[in-house]
């Protein structure tokens, strides 16, 4: 086996923490991040992580002994905040003794990170600021993610390049800091390891390796795109918020800001109230990542990717990107 002494150095903490050889995390991609993806990370000596979305506690439970099934080496969880049956799939991952959870997509609620400690596992937070990091650590949190504006799905609104400046420095001597967000290439990696990073999580570049079951017009999309085809979605009136999300622009998201303006009519005329108006513009995207990712309906579903789309112009194994990533680390190390 290839080693890569400077780079696994430099991630030895990360590695550790995950009990993996690498410390490289593929983010939980809803509908992409299933049992074939994950156990490809996993075996390649990654991490992989089940992406829940909206799943129910027995599609969790059913997923976690498929992805089981094909790789016994370690993988996490990643649930959302907000679904409504949080504590339920909390108890679908201690019955299978799963070892990190990962809380998306918004505050833990109280008693979240207790239930799952409970069980002994540990929980991977992300926190858009550095005071609320710090609170979470303090209430029991194991690491953190943080995760810029170049990264795909729902995104914040600072860079990558900024975050880890003002993070890394702050927290990253005494806590595990993983890094996200438009991560395509080693250099980029051992560079977030030398600021203090314990490892890194990437999304865009694994969804479309060979293990990957998105829909291959899903993955021709990527493999066409450009770093500017991946942009954020626009809000156009203030009354009517939307959470940015990055993905590949197609009639969907055209689509998407002419639905803004015309429910911003709608409510100007008094044809609608703010609670409907709100809920017409939330509505607009439910099922799309689905309908892209496994349907291959690439012009009006939801083609999620980050800035580092440009740089996946291939199917291939999850093996052979994370040997490409430690080899472009450990070459920019060793040129230092
Ligand atoms: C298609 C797609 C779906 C995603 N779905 C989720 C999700 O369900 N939950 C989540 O926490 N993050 C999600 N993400 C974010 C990834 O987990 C990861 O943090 C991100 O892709 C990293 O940035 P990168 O895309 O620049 O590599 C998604 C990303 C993509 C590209």
């Amino acid at each position: 086996m290839t080693s890569y002494p400077k780079t696994s150095a430099l991630m030895a903490r990360g590695a550790a923490f995950l009990g993996t050889e690498y410390a490289i995390l593929c983010g939980a991609m809803s509908w992409v991040s299933e049992r074939n993806l994950v156990a490809a990370i996993s075996n390649a000596g990654g991490f992989g992580v089940i992406a829940c979305g909206a799943m129910t506690p027995e599609l969790l439970d059913a997923e976690i002994t498929g992805t089981k099934a094909l790789t016994d080496k370690p993988f996490g969880v990643n649930l959302i905040t907000m679904h409504p049956a949080l504590f339920d799939l909390i108890a679908v991952c201690a019955k299978h003794n799963v070892g990190h959870v990962v809380l998306a997509g918004g505050i833990p609620p109280k008693g979240s990170v207790e239930a799952i400690k409970a069980f002994g596992a540990k929980v991977i937070v992300f926190a858009p600021t550095i005071a609320l990091a710090k609170k979470l650590f303090r209430s029991g949190a194991d690491a953190l993610v943080i995760e810029g504006s170049e990264a795909g799905g729902h995104i914040g609104p600072v860079s990558t390049s900024v975050l880890a400046q003002e993070f890394l420095p702050a927290l990253a001597q005494d806590h595990i800091v993983f890094v996200a967000g438009g991560i395509g290439r080693g250099e980029a990696m051992a560079g977030y390891l030398e600021m203090g990073a314990c490892g890194v999580q990437l999304g865009t570049r694994f969804a479309c390796a060979s293990e990957s079951i998105a829909h291959p017009a899903f993955k021709q999309a990527f493999f066409r795109a450009n770093a500017r085809d991946a942009i954020a979605s626009v809000q156009v009136d203030p009354r009517l918020p939307v959470i940015p999300v990055r993905a590949l622009k197609n009639k969907g998201t055209e689509e998407f800001t002419a639905k803004q303006v015309e429910v911003a009519k709608l409510l100007d005329e008094g044809a609608v109230d703010m609670g409907q108006a709100q809920l017409q513009i939330e509505h607009f995207w439910a099922g799309a990542l689905r309908r892209s990712v496994i349907d291959g309906d690439v012009e009006r579903g939801s083609v999620m990717a980050g800035q580092s789309v440009g740089m996946v112009t291939k199917e291939e194994p999850v093996a052979d990107i994370i040997a490409q990533l430690m080899q472009e680390s450990e070459e920019a190390l060793s040129r230092r």
